[in-house]
């Protein structure tokens, strides 16, 4: 039996790049029995980005929608949202003062940001210590997460050491990353890596007209409607397939292979084929945000589940650091 456990951030509404590469893995692994598994809605981590309060709940909403339209059963997992569960914050504070200032100088995706965004602050700066504080607060042992996750998983292991070296006792869980080789990195519609802070996102529940309209945007190259083309190097044949059965997938390549198929054509066949896979979703996704009562209760009830466990692991911290 393992405690997994992760978190998606609330930073925008959640694409095929998403859902692909983070929530069904997630709850895939939420249904295998015996393992007990956490899941929240970074939504303290957005502040760092998102600044507007209408923003910031609508993308609480549109987030918590998606997982739930998604399949997560929520008698299997704790699902709640970050600023719900305060006792994060406080653990916060005590790992910042067990945590290095180079380690955080030297993180690789505060270099990234700082060297892309206009406004620089110290929750950016200090957002793999919140990062460590959802971890450890809930005893995790494996934690499932990207590529891009890397480092800040190594380092809640050196903080989460170093504070137990400290007061010599195993206050914490050493946690485990859980990374995925073999989940692709979905491309977007311009062939670059699938990501909100791109606009080149394929978001699945957005009314048919709107997502017509991001599929028609997708980038291809210039050959003739008349000449063969290459499936392999194709954005529109990339997405397809990773939703099609294998037939439909060879049928489209023998297709494009032949000539005679335009990119239009093949893009009318993907938001077809997107439309009858994720039917089901699309509707669960549209009767939580037209009433989202339904999403409100479910994070209360996550919060109530994740409460006890967040104090349980502070009280430990607390009596440790002699408050
Ligand atoms: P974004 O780049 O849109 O801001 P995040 O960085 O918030 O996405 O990623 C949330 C989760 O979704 C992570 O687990 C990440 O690995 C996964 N993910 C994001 N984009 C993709 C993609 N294009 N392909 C596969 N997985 C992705
Ligand atoms: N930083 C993660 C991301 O951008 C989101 C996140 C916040 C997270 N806290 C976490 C993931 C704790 C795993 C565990 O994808």
């Amino acid at each position: 039996m393992a405690r997994i456990l992760t978190g998606i951030q609330s930073s925008g509404r959640q694409h095929l790049g998403n859902i692909l590469g983070a929530i069904q893995p997630a709850i895939s692994l939420s249904q295998t029995p015996g393992n007990d598994s956490f899941l929240f809605i970074a939504d303290l981590h957005s502040l760092t980005t998102v600044k507007d309060p209408v923003a910031r709940k609508e993308n609480l909403y549109a987030t918590a929608a998606a997982w739930l339209a998604s399949g997560l059963d929520t008698s299997k997992t704790v699902f709640y949202a970050q600023s719900h569960v305060t006792e994060c914050t406080e653990l916060t504070w005590y790992l910042n003062c067990f945590t290095p200032f180079p380690m955080l100088a030297n993180a690789h995706s505060f270099k990234d940001k700082s060297d892309k965004l206009a406004d620089v602050n110290a929750g950016l700066f200090d957002y793999p210590v919140l990062m460590a504080a959802d971890i450890l607060l809930y005893d995790a042992q494996w934690v499932p997460v990207g590529k891009d996750q890397r480092q800040h998983l190594e380092m809640t292991r050196d903080i989460a050491s170093a504070f137990n070296r400290h007061v010599g006792q195993e206050v914490f869980v050493i946690p485990e990353a859980k990374i995925e080789e073999s989940i692709m990195s979905i491309p977007g519609t311009d062939g670059l890596k699938m990501s909100k802070s791109y606009k080149n996102v394929v978001d699945i529940f957005l009314p048919e007209k709107a997502l017509r309209k991001q599929i028609m945007s997708i980038v291809t190259d210039a050959t003739p409607l008349e000449d063969p083309k290459d499936p392999t190097s194709c954005t529109i044949f990339t997405l397809f397939s990773l939703l099609s059965t294998p037939e439909q997938k060879t049928d489209l390549a023998e297709r494009y292979r032949a000539g005679g198929l335009g990119y239009g054509t093949a893009k009318t066949e993907l938001l077809e084929l997107i439309l009858s896979v994720y039917a089901e979703d699309r509707k669960r996704f549209d009767t939580l945000m037209t009433d989202t009562r339904a999403i409100d209760e479910a994070l209360v009830v996550g919060a109530a589940k994740a409460r006890p466990i967040a104090q349980a692991t502070l009280g430990r911290v607390r009596s440790a650091l002699g408050f």
